[in-house]
């Protein structure tokens, strides 16, 4: 009774507002808004009396019916203009909210925790990788001002990205439970902040540095060899001593730099999709552009890490060259031999 009670007073609703808006000015913006917005109202209505029918002449099938088609993602008409409002729920949604806590959480813990670990085991058993001739004192040019500057911008503003992107995906089961609720709610907040506004100073430093490092980060056939004995940086069994031919990046180098290239890209491209509001994107694309975002922001976690490594402890006297923009002479020979006999060949040789 109250349901046919609704419906009448509001077709006798839609009867008495149709014909005021047209007896406005029926070739008006306004009123062209209007008539559209009723067609819609009706469409609703219409669909809810069907709906309401079906549920009168069989009750339990027509709730069974329902509610499966429902939980399979079914579209059904709705009033609100937003992608996707018509689905009550979102299977692919679902879907994508496993794999994230079943997948991407545990890679994203072992990037981490893994390959820090095991980093950590190589470099206790094995030692740093010293100058076999130590330290000659004549300081050679590697690295321009602008690419130091370029470097740092996008280090930090990486690692900035990280740190507060690994909170937001682990942070709950790792700081949570041991922070004050306060605390907690101040720090998840501002890690979601800082990770959207610090992704432009990322995105622009990032496209500048692929651009302008790129000539530098080409595979040669040389290249092969250093992957054959471990870049020389063992220091033990038949790879100690070795010293395999480099050019200016070696290969382990442009390894790097080709992987920060390719997921740096999805981690971009996903970002942004995730980050503007207006794209209105339908649910099942921001679902996989978060997925692609978590992983490929994985990959990158791992090979930071291993370059932080390498560039702080591992290689002796690496991690000046990005300081000052000069490198030891010694480690120049040692490590990039092809690129120090072009300089000295050429005359193009800088020292300090
Ligand atoms: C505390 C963190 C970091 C330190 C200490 C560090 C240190 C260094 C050093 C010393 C070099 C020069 C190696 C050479 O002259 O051959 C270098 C190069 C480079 N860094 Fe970093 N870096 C850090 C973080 C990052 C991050 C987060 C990224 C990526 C977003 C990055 C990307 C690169 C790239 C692409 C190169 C050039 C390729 C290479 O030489 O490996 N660095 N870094």
């Amino acid at each position: 009774m109250l349901i046919q009670q609704i419906r009448h007073l509001l077709a006798l609703l839609l009867l008495v507002t149709v014909p005021m808006a047209y007896a406005a000015d029926p070739s008006s913006e306004q009123a062209q808004q209007e008539m559209a917005l009723m067609a819609q109202q009706q469409q609703v209505l219409a669909a809810q009396q069907q709906a309401i029918q079906t549920l009168q002449q069989h009750p339990q099938l027509a709730e069974v019916e329902l509610w499966s088609a429902i939980k399979n993602g079914d579209q059904g008409v709705s009033a609100a203009q937003t992608t996707g409002a018509g689905k009550l729920i979102n299977v692919v949604g679902n879907e994508g909210k496993i794999v994230r806590s079943e997948y991407m959480m545990p890679a994203a813990a072992f990037a981490v925790v893994g390959v820090f670990g095991l980093f950590l085991l190589f470099f206790l058993v094995n030692g740093p990788a010293k100058l076999a001739h130590g330290f000659s004192g004549k300081m050679v040019e590697r690295w321009s001002q602008a690419d130091i500057w370029l470097h740092w911008f996008m280090a930090i503003s990486c690692l900035t990205l990280m740190f507060t992107g690994l909170n937001i995906l682990l942070g709950r089961f790792v700081l949570q439970p041991i922070l004050p609720a306060s605390v907690w709610a101040a720090l998840i907040y501002g890690s979601k902040t800082i990770h959207d506004w610090i992704s432009p100073v990322f995105i622009v430093s990032w496209v500048i540095c692929i651009l302008k490092w790129m000539p530098l980060q080409l595979f040669k056939m040389y290249d092969l060899k250093w992957f054959v004995s471990v870049g020389g940086y063992i220091n033990f069994g038949p790879f100690k001593g070795k010293h395999p031919d480099s050019g200016f990046a070696n290969a382990g180098e442009k390894m790097w730099f080709w992987t920060l290239a390719l997921f740096g890209l999805v981690v971009v491209v996903s970002g942004l999709l995730l980050l503007l509001p207006r794209l209105d994107l339908p649910r099942d694309v921001s679902v996989f552009a978060l997925l692609a975002h978590d992983a490929a922001a994985v990959i990158l976690i791992a090979f930071t890490i291993v370059h932080v490594w390498m560039a702080t402890v591992l290689s002796e006297g690496g991690l000046e060259s990005m300081v000052t923009g000069y490198c030891d002479e010694n480690w120049a020979i040692q490590h990039h031999n092809l690129w120090y006999d072009e300089l000295k060949s050429d005359g193009r040789i800088k020292y300090k």
